[in-house]
């Protein structure tokens, strides 16, 4: 250990998309946050100051306390200086800074954090760094070996890693040349040529009309039919994964709205049903070549590919490796993550801190906070806190009620786990629709997944491992398929999540009380957020959601919150209604949009961020998407935009000049924007 009376701080920062921070004190995770929970734009990434103050108030330290920052940003960007992306981060001269590469972020992700003393270290995802950016090549076999002045366009696709005595050393990398140039094929991968997890991402892309969460893709999957398509995605050989492109030609209809996706419902389930088949012959293929090369009874594993669970499941069944760890935080949110033990393992040459197994690392909100928040809206809620607040939730949980359940520290990564989750019980089938229409507004196959405790999960599912991060699925067993239809997906799996006590002890303790109501320890889990936004972090954020949704009940900390009859608005549903207008505007106008030109961000305030991009061929509006450079960001609330909407040239400057529409960027381009409202 580093003999130091004070603490030692080693912050690490993602700057890729889903930007995140990690603080570790003493080797030990103290916070993180991902930045999008707190800009409320889903997948924000670049500029970190936002992410990085969260975590140094949150400890209550300043910048000049660190000891190191370890970072990682894609596409070269650190070359560019520091304020390429987004503006001025908030690094000084004071603490050292230690740059790393992708792949390695992500692979000391899943070390740090894995229980593991030894293991190999697997990492899949769309595109990481540059050849001529990897920082762990030494040692490494390496297939794809470009010369000097093309090394900026090949990136990592997969890489492979040994932990052993507290040290990562590479076995293997691949590399994939760029592949913007190849022939614009609607499902093509935007970035790199060869890669699982970017041809999965553009798969989901044309499935689902933007950049959304591709595990979307793997929930629809099971509504599709087995041999409608036949083509092989994925060449395997030598060990190396390489996408075919002579079958791309015959899919030239992407989605582009909501509308059209519902109406070719069975041609895109078809798909899914395909890719996601491909995506899990790839990725075995893949995991066991690099088993031979060094082989190992665990495997740790990261990267967004890893967020696959029904693919997770095969790893476990259909490999050499007897236990798995995977990253909650697979993604690149995780990044800030593994560049945090990156700095304590190998730039401070710590050893590795056991990590408690808990991803509610964001800072807790409790007691006089949770209070505070709820006094601001006496109005529209009441509230109590009641000694036996969790028995009581369990028991408004078996009569029925929807539940948003908000407990001290946000999870870190997608899924909700007990802190942050709208729960209800899955033996009522009505459940799953209640939810997506009513509380999350969002798609209506969308599937439910259940927690269980630890203990009992080999009751209700075929499952002999734990899940604890709700990234595995296993079979609902038979006899409990018609008892749990809530989170019993049509193929009969369920992506489970196993909790015990030790980890989440209130979660835990709730699935207890729930067993003793109604008999069963399965609740139905699912993320606090409604569709397209991030997840709440603050009691503020978890008031507004439950006032503008059809939820029964909110348990803030230990407050159980009502609606009161005169504070109960409409559900908020104006913005659907404005997607599905402008969508159809933009495809009846498309030479007009194209006049009006630019890349616009709409964040409307408490619902969704719209991204407009009128600067291609074909304008569209997408949901979620990244824009690292619009024209103009301009933030406003649902009612004014509707306000706006009715007159664009009047209202438009009198809601300018009033403040209530923001913009970030170029007012000119904002005025262009309010153009949009003019086309029929
Ligand atoms: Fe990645």
């Amino acid at each position: 250990m580093v003999k130091s009376e004070k603490p030692v701080y080693v912050l690490g920062t993602g700057l890729s998309h889903d930007g995140s921070a990690c603080l570790l004190k003493d080797g030990r995770i103290r916070v993180a946050i991902e930045k999008e929970r707190l800009t409320r734009r889903k997948h924000d990434g670049g500029n970190d100051t936002e992410a990085i103050s969260y975590c140094l108030e949150a400890a209550g330290i300043t910048y000049n306390d660190l000891t190191l920052v370890v970072q990682n940003a894609n596409f070269s960007m650190l070359r560019q200086g520091n304020d390429w992306w987004q503006g001025p981060r908030a690094l000084n001269q004071t603490v050292p800074v230690v740059t790393i590469s992708h792949h390695l972020a992500h692979a000391y992700s899943a070390i740090g954090t894995s229980p593991f003393e030894e293991a190999a270290v697997m990492v899949i995802d769309g595109c990481g760094n540059s050849f001529d950016d990897c920082t762990d090549l030494e040692g490494a076999l390496a297939p794809e070996n470009p010369s000097p002045e093309l090394r900026h366009l090949y990136f990592e696709k997969d890489s492979y890693y040994v932990f052993k005595d507290n040290k990562v050393t590479t076995v293997h990398k691949d590399f994939s040349p760029w592949g913007a140039n190849l022939k614009n094929y609607p499902m093509r991968p935007n970035t790199t040529l060869h890669s699982i997890g970017g041809l999965y991402l553009a798969a989901s892309m044309y499935v689902f009309s933007g950049f959304e969460d591709p595990g979307k893709l793997m929930g629809l999957a099971p509504y599709g039919r087995p041999g409608i398509y036949d083509f092989e995605i994925f060449e395997l050989k030598d060990g190396r994964t390489f996408v075919r492109y002579d079958w791309m030609e015959a899919f030239n209809r992407p989605c582009r709205n909501y509308e059209q996706f519902k109406q070719d419902f069975q041609y895109y389930a078809d798909i899914a049903y395909w890719v996601q088949r491909e995506l899990e012959r790839a990725i075995l293929y893949v995991i066991n070549a690099r088993y031979e090369l060094a082989p190992s009874k665990r495997l740790a594993y990261a990267g967004g590919v890893a967020l696959n669970a029904v693919a997770n499941r095969l790893i476990l069944k259909n490999t050499k490796f007897k236990d798995i760890y995977i990253q909650p935080a697979a993604g690149d949110n995780g990044l800030a993550v593994g560049c945090a033990y990156y700095g304590w393992m190998e730039a401070l040459k710590q050893e590795r801190v056991l990590h408690s197994g808990s991803m509610a690392l964001g800072r807790p909100y409790r007691g006089r906070r949770v209070a505070k928040a709820l006094e601001a809206y006496k109005e529209s809620v009441s509230f109590a806190a009641p000694d036996d607040y969790i028995q009581q939730t369990a028991a408004l949980l078996a009569a029925g009620k929807t539940v948003g359940w908000f407990q001290d520290g946000a999870e870190f990564g997608p899924r909700a786990l007990g802190h942050r989750s709208i729960l209800a019980d899955p033996r009522r089938v009505e459940m799953r629709d209640f939810i997506n229409a009513k509380i999350k507004f969002r798609e209506d196959f969308r599937p439910f997944a259940p927690s269980v405790l630890a203990e009992d999960a080999s009751v209700y599912f075929d499952c002999d491992y734990e899940s604890p991060y709700m990234i595995l699925i296993a079979p609902v067993r038979p006899e409990w398929r018609q008892v749990i239809p809530s989170v019993t997906h049509l193929d009969q799996s369920a992506r489970i999540q196993t909790v015990k006590a030790s980890v989440s002890p209130k979660y835990y303790e709730l699935l207890r009380a729930f067993k003793e109501q109604a008999g069963i320890s399965v609740l139905l889990n699912t993320s606090f957020n409604r569709r397209g936004m991030p997840i709440v972090e603050t009691p503020e954020q978890a008031l507004d959601f439950f006032l503008n949704c059809d939820l029964d009940v909110l348990v803030l900390d230990n407050f159980i919150v009502r609606k009161l009859p005169q504070g109960m608005p409409e559900p908020a549903n104006l913005t659907e209604q404005f997607v599905a207008d402008i969508r159809g505007v933009l495809e009846r106008n498309v030479d007009a949009a194209r006049k009006i030109g630019g890349v616009y961000k709409l964040n409307v305030t408490g619902a969704r961020t719209l991204i407009i991009d009128l600067s291609t061929d074909k304008p569209t509006m997408l949901e979620g998407a990244p824009a690292p450079n619009p024209s103009a960001v301009i933030n406003i609330t649902e009612k004014d935009l509707q306000t706006l909407r009715t007159d664009p040239d009047n209202e438009g400057v009198k809601l300018f000049y009033a403040g209530k529409i923001k913009v970030e960027g170029g007012a000119e381009h904002a005025m262009r924007f309010t153009q949009i409202f003019k086309l029929k």
